[in-house]
C-alpha cells in the first residue's frame, strides 16, 4: 500500500514516514520545504533502510499535484502540510489561511479525480480553545479559536467533514494532536525550529545545550498544582504510531471520525523542567515571567476513544520524551543545518 504524506519532510511527517516504512508501507512525500530540509530524507533512510519517494511540490499547486498523482498509485493521504506558528499566524494571517486551506482544497480535488478516498488530517487541540473542563473529550465544543492558525485547523475540519458528507466514498480521519515532543531514539530526526523556539520543549533543549541563556516560565499563578501551565505532552513516535492506526481505520470506514492523540495526562511547566533535569542530568536555569497572552491554565486529553476504536495508546512516558528530545538536540545542536 502506498501512502502520500504531504508535509512529510517536517517534524511529525518524518517520524510517521519511519513508522510506516517499518510496517511495510510505501511512502511518498510531497513538501515545499518551507519549514524543513531535504536532508531529512537521508535520515529517514538511515533509520528505516528505505528512502521515501520525494516530490518538491507546493500542495496549493493543483497541476503539480495532478502530475504526481498520475505517476504514483496512492491509496491514502496523510495531510501534514501546513504552517503552524501561532504568533506568525497573527502577523501574516492571509498567508496562513491561503496556505493551510488552499492546500486542503487542492488535495481534495485531485484525490477525487484520481479516486483516492482516504485522508487523515493533522488537526490540533487548539480547536478546543479554552476548554470548559479537562480532560477534553472529542465531543467538547470546538471553534473557539484565538488565532488564525487555530481557525485554519477548525476550518479544515469543517471542509473535510462537508466533503465526506457529500461523497459517500470518502473516508476522513481528523486527528487532534496535543503537545508533540521528543524525537526518534536514534537522534537522526527531530524537531528543527527556525529561530528562537516558541514551544516549551525545544526552548528547554536549547537552554540545556547552551544556545539560549535561560527559560522564561510564562506565569506561576494559574489554578494548577504548582501555578504553572499544564499540558498533555506526547512523544512524537507515539503520535506516528497513531497515524498508522488511523490509516487502518480509514481503509475500513467511510464518513468522518475524529480522535484525540494525547496521553490523558497533564504535566506542568515545572514538572517538565524537573523531569528533563532528572532524565538528562543537565540543569535548566529558569525565571518566572509574565503569563503569555492567549495561554490557558490546563489542556489535556481524554484519549479513551482512540484506545477503544483505533486500538492505540501512547506508550512513552515523560522521561522518554525528555531523554529523546535531548538526544536529538545534543547530536544536532543546529537541527538539520548543523
Ligand atoms: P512542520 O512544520 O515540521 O511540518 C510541516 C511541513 O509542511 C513542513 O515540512 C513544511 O515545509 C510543509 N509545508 C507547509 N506548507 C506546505 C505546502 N503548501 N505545500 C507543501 N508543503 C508544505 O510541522 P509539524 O510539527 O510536523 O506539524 C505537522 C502538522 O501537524 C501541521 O499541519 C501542524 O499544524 C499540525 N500540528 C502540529 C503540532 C505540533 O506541535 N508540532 C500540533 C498540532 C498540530
Ligand atoms: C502551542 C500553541 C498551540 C499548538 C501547540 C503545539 C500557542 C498559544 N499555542 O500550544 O496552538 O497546537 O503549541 O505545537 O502558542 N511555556 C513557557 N515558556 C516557554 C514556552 C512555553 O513557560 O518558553 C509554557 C506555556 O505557557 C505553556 C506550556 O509551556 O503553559 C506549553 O507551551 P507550548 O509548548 O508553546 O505549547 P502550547 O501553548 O500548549
Amino acid at each position: 500500500m502506498k501512502i502520500l504524506l504531504t508535509g512529510g519532510a517536517g517534524y511529525i511527517g518524518s517520524h510517521t514516514a519511519v513508522e510506516l516504512i517499518g510496517l511495510g508501507y510505501d511512502v511518498v512525500i510531497v513538501d515545499n520545504l518551507r519549514n524543513s530540509s531535504e536532508k531529512v530524507l537521508d535520515r529517514i533512510e538511515m533509520i528505516s533502510g528505505k528512502k521515501p519517494v520525494f516530490y518538491k511540490i507546493d500542495c496549493c499547486d493543483r497541476t503539480a499535484l495532478e502530475q504526481m498523482f498520475s505517476k504514483e498509485n496512492i491509496d491514502a493521504v496523510i495531510h501534514f502540510a501546513g504552517l503552524k506558528a501561532v504568533g506568525e499566524s497573527c502577523s501574516i494571517p492571509i498567508e496562513y489561511y491561503r496556505n493551510n486551506i488552499d492546500s486542503t482544497l487542492a488535495l481534495l480535488d485531485v484525490m477525487k479525480k484520481n479516486n483516492v478516498n482516504n485522508i487523515i488530517f493533522s488537526s490540533s487541540a487548539t480547536v478546543y480553545g479554552a476548554p470548559d473542563t479537562v480532560p477534553i473529550k472529542e465531543t467538547a465544543p470546538v471553534g473557539r479559536c484565538t488565532n488564525p492558525y487555530g481557525w485554519t485547523k477548525y476550518m479544515n475540519e469543517v471542509i473535510l467533514t462537508d466533503a465526506a458528507k457529500a461523497d459517500p466514498e470518502l473516508s476522513v480521519v481528523l486527528l487532534r494532536y496535543f503537545n508533540p515532543v521528543g524525537a526518534h531514539k536514534s537522534g537522526f530526526i527531530g524537531e528543527s525550529p527556525s529561530g528562537i523556539p516558541n514551544n516549551l520543549m525545544p526552548y528547554i533543549t536549547q537552554v540545556a545545550v547552551g544556545k539560549l541563556k535561560q527559560l522564561s516560565i510564562f506565569g506561576n499563578d494559574y489554578n494548577t498544582h504548582d501555578g504553572t501551565g499544564v499540558r498533555d505532552y506526547i512523544h512524537v513516535v507515539d503520535l506516528a504510531k497513531g497515524h498508522a492506526s488511523a490509516i487502518e481505520y480509514a481503509m475500513k470506514h467511510k464518513g468522518t471520525e475524529v480522535f484525540n492523540l494525547g496521553t490523558s495526562v497533564g504535566y506542568s511547566v515545572l514538572d517538565i523542567v524537573k523531569a528533563f533535569e532528572e532524565a538528562t542530568g543537565v540543569k535548566v536555569p529558569y525565571r518566572i515571567a509574565e503569563r503569555r497572552p492567549g495561554d490557558i491554565a490546563e489542556c489535556y486529553s481524554d484519549a479513551q476513544k482512540s484506545k477503544e476504536i483505533l486500538g492505540w495508546t501512547a506508550q512513552y512516558n515523560l522521561v522518554d520524551m525528555c531523554r529523546d528530545s535531548w538526544n536529538w538536540q545534543r547530536k544536532n545542536p543546529n537541527g538539520y543545518e548543523g
